[in-house]
């Protein structure tokens, strides 16, 4: 679902972007950098993830989406510089191959990653998502992810101030818990908790397919 107006402000400011550079740089440490792959990225809202996924991992072309076309025309503005190695599609993170038809993408393990900054909490059918990212991964490809679990999301500060969706949450457990049952598997140390609110991961794309893990 779409930010409220709240959110899309703070999306958009220096505070989140200076702790999307510290994010990033953590997932880089446990995931490793993603010199010269194609990758998608979920829920782009302004761009800066999309720039920090060229500069800091070092992407050849990242294919992004956003349900949300007001986020797309500040990425679109934020990458110009960028223009040839960035699609930017309005469109769900639950169905990859519709978002990105114009440019022909989100073809079946067409990339070699997936990032996640902070997105999915925010899709209802958060399992559709996650069913995408394992169907376009590459076998051995990455899924970066950063989520808020419903921890957080419960939180007076949370409920007060943003809208999520209210229904079937995920805890940083069940997230984890679902990962297999995509064929993604997550080694102990490419996971992080930051108390029990926010996860950070790097999950693997088996070669196996969904409930196997062959890692
Ligand atoms: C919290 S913001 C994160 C934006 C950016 N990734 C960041 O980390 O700053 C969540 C973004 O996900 C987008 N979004 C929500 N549901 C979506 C969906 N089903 N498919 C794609 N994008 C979605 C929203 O429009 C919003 O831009």
């Amino acid at each position: 679902m779409r930010m409220n107006r709240v959110e899309s402000a703070l999306v958009d400011s220096p505070p989140r972007r200076l702790l999307q550079r510290v994010e990033a740089a953590r997932l880089a440490r446990m995931g490793g950098r993603t010199p010269g792959a194609r990758v998608v990225e979920l829920g782009c809202g302004p761009g800066y993830g999309t720039k920090l996924i060229l500069d800091v991992f070092g992407a050849a072309r990242v294919d992004a989406v956003d349900l949300d076309p007001a986020m797309i025309h500040k990425a679109a503005h934020r990458l110009t510089r960028y223009r040839g190695r960035v699609n930017l599609a309005e469109g769900s993170a639950t169905d990859l191959t519709a978002a990105f038809s114009a440019f022909g993408g989100g073809s079946d393990a067409g990339y070699g990653a997936v990032f996640d900054f902070a997105v999915i909490h925010h899709i209802p059918r958060w399992r559709e998502a996650l069913t995408e990212v394992a169907r376009v991964l590459q076998p051995g490809g990455r899924f970066f992810f950063d989520e808020v679990t419903a921890t957080a999301l419960a939180r007076p500060s949370y409920k007060n101030l943003f809208d999520h969706p209210t229904d079937d949450r995920f805890t940083a457990g069940e997230f984890l818990a679902e990962l297999p049952r995509h064929g993604l598997h997550i080694a102990d140390r490419w996971r992080t908790y930051i108390g029990g609110d926010y996860l950070l991961g790097v999950a693997t794309r088996l070669s196996s397919g969904p409930g196997h893990d062959d890692a």
